[in-house]
């Protein structure tokens, strides 16, 4: 996920391609309309190595891409697993999230621009609950639990719809739905 807010940055300008140092990777960024993006993921059975290496992989890309969450739909592995990086600010660390699930939802929806690693060059407000709970597998397989009504509850929900298959440009107004027809389908026609 991209963010456009004061000081942060954007995800407009970012191609995989351009991040590309011949480094021996297994997997890339996965762009819309990849079939893999509107899966619903499946869960992760058992958090073993295999698992850690796709979580490194998907660190590693997100950094590259200075994304400030990616979920493993996104690298072509539909399974139920994201993770997220720092803020801007120097908040919040590295995290792994292995089967989570989202609850704790209160208050009135916030709307806020949001951009998509998966969506180069697309991006809108969408409306989402500004708190949110949630529980999930670090990468030992040991389940923590997280509250937040910051701004990573966002990061939260908006990679959460990864792993159901939802992308940003199913959840934003009709106005902003027309505003990136062309953009859409530039990505829908191979860029
Ligand atoms: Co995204």
């Amino acid at each position: 996920m991209g963010i456009s807010a004061a000081g942060q940055r954007t995800d407009a300008a970012f191609r995989p391609s351009d991040y590309d140092f011949g480094m021996a990777r297994k997997r890339q960024i996965v762009l819309y309309p990849d079939p893999v993006l509107r899966r619903r993921a499946k869960s992760v059975e058992r958090v073993d190595d295999s698992i850690r290496d796709l979580v490194r992989e998907m660190f590693e890309i997100m950094d590259e891409e200075e994304g400030i969450g990616l979920a493993a739909p996104q690298v072509g592995e539909s399974l139920r697993i994201f993770v997220t990086g720092p803020h801007a600010d120097g908040t919040h660390p590295h995290m792994t999230y292995i089967n989570p699930v989202l609850s704790g939802f209160d208050g009135e929806l916030q709307a806020h621009d949001e951009g998509c690693l998966s969506l180069p060059g697309i991006r809108g407000e969408i409306r989402r609950q500004p708190h949110a709970v949630i529980e999930a597998l670090d990468v030992e397989g040991k389940p923590f639990r997280m509250e937040s009504g910051d701004f990573i509850a966002r990061v939260w929900q908006h990679e959460f719809d990864h792993l159901e298959g939802i992308l940003i440009i199913d959840r934003m107004t009709a106005l902003d739905r027309l505003r990136v027809r062309r953009a859409v389908k530039e990505l829908e026609s191979g860029g």
